[in-house]
């Protein structure tokens, strides 16, 4: 992308659509309302858009709910041909779409440019997997008669997607369940609305009719999602998120024993073993911690090193993490921006804190960067205490603590010490104790000698705290599916 200027900047800002999109209309808050977004690397306000009511979410699902007999009933072929239409707009439009999300959310251009190249694979996924919906059909075994089973659209859906990544993680929902035949109400985060709207209208150009995505925004967003969970016409909820949210959305979900798919919190170890290719394990560090200025939950939260090779490792990563450039996203060369706002960095500066008093040693970083912003310096901290917070939260920044094992039994039992299961990364040039060590670890992903799992053609999600259902990969559309079996008398 050629250097951002300030008239781009304004353009991209003043075109983007900042109103509720209902039923293929872009409309104001019932209340009138607006909710201000913030330029994380400057404080600055950057525009505001509607700030929807319980209201203006019933009226989404009451459209959502219009448009799903027609929707369900229309040719697997027409919503592929219409996801495919997205991807390629998505493509086309990557350069402004990837400036819009790098203002609201603060993410350097270039990450933004692969979230978006990222975000268009899944919907040109599931335009390929809308044609591949398929049932089954058997003899029963006692040999009387058959068994048939179809796959049809769960029907109207409610997804809840976080600011982290602001277009992907719509998009991971969004492509299956309309690939699936199902229309659904989006609530994006409160600080990164403008991507989803954006992506709102790519899918219209393309061809989506009105009604089958809708999107409200609002600062309260439990009361105003409150409603669907009482409404019987919503089916099934997805939501990306923190843990305790999602606890507090299956509470609601289970009044009416509704379908959810939760893609929570990690807490991902990184484990390299002594016989590690120690360059591949510090590289791949890097964009395991720093993708994303280390706000992922698929990011590296702890580094547990065999005690032989830790402080070589540690002091590699220490050079790489130290000259990643900080500063404003749009700006030339920038790798690592601000985090998304006060209170997430000052919890990352609290849980560094936290380590330091117990004896950690800050090898770079360590603190706050610059008075405006929320730049947080990326940080490596050695000689970590067993009872640091950091590891056992989520840290969400970039900081990577390298704690040290004596032997494998000792790495598994340090990797396993979570509620979170998200994903692991092990990194060892032993192929027996790669298996040994992936099947014992207790995660629904993992990234062998790899930094990063994240791929649309593969099924992403947890175990234990860390969520359950799938996103991406064959397994993501069954999400929003129902089976139907048929016993037939022949
Ligand atoms: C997440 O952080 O929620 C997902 C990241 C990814 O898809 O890579």
């Amino acid at each position: 992308m050629a250097i951002v200027t300030a008239a781009d900047e304004k353009r991209v800002i003043d075109t983007a659509p900042k109103q509720l999109f209902i039923g293929g209309q872009w409309r104001e808050s019932s209340s009138g309302a607006t909710l201000d977004i913030e330029d994380p690397s400057t404080e600055d306000s950057l525009c505001s858009v509607a700030d929807g009511t319980p209201a203006d979410a019933v009226a989404a699902l009451d459209a959502a709910c219009d448009a799903a007999e027609d929707w369900a009933a229309t040719p697997p072929r027409d919503r592929s041909e219409i996801l495919r239409r997205s991807f390629e707009l998505m493509n086309e439009r990557a350069d402004d779409l990837a400036l819009l999300m790098t203002l609201e959310m603060g993410k350097p251009l270039s990450e933004s440019r692969a979230e978006i190249v990222y975000a268009a694979e899944f919907i040109r996924w599931f335009s390929e997997q809308a044609v591949r919906i398929d049932g089954r059909f058997s003899m029963n075994p006692n040999g009387s008669g058959r068994l048939l089973t179809m796959k049809q659209p769960i029907g109207p859906c409610l997804l809840i997607t976080p600011w982290n990544f602001p277009t992907a993680m719509g998009t991971r929902k969004i492509g299956p369940a309309v690939a699936a035949g199902c229309t659904m109400v989006v609530k994006p985060a409160q600080q990164t609305p403008l991507s989803m709207f954006a992506l709102a209208q790519i899918m219209t150009e393309a061809g989506l009719p009105g009604g089958v995505l809708n999107v409200i925004t609002s600062r309260k967003a439990g009361a105003v999602t409150e409603p669907l969970f009482d409404d019987p016409r919503l089916r099934k909820m997805s939501f990306t998120g923190s843990t305790p949210i999602g606890k507090k959305l299956m509470e609601q979900a289970s009044k009416r024993l509704i379908k959810c798919s939760m893609e929570l919190g990690g807490n991902a170890p990184f484990l390299v073993f002594d016989d590690a290719d120690l360059d591949a394990a510090v590289e791949q560090a890097v964009i395991a911690k720093m993708r994303n200025i280390g706000e992922s939950c698929v990011a590296a939260n702890r580094f547990h090193v065999h005690e032989s090779v830790a402080d070589e490792f540690a002091a590699r990563l220490t050079a790489k993490l130290t000259e990643m450039p900080v500063g404003r996203g749009t700006d030339d060369g920038v790798q690592v921006g601000p985090l998304i706002d006060g209170s997430q960095r000052d919890k990352v500066a609290g849980l560094v804190e936290d380590a330091v008093g117990k004896g950690a040693k800050v090898m770079t970083g360590g603190d706050r960067v610059g008075d405006k912003g929320y730049f947080y310096a990326p940080t490596v901290l050695s000689d970590i205490s067993p009872d640091a917070e950091l590891l056992r939260e989520e840290i969400f920044g970039p900081v990577a603590p390298v704690a040290t094992f004596a032997d494998e039994a000792d790495a598994i039992a340090a990797a396993n010490s979570t509620e979170f299961g998200l994903v692991a990364y092990v990194f060892t040039r032993d192929i027996k104790r790669a298996f040994r060590v992936t099947e014992a670890l207790d995660v629904g992903m993992l990234g062998l000698n790899r930094g990063l799992v994240s791929n649309a053609a593969a099924p992403f999600g947890g175990v234990k705290e860390s969520g359950f259902g799938r996103e991406g990969g064959p397994e993501g559309i069954e999400e929003y599916l129902s089976t139907k079996y048929v016993a037939l008398d022949l």
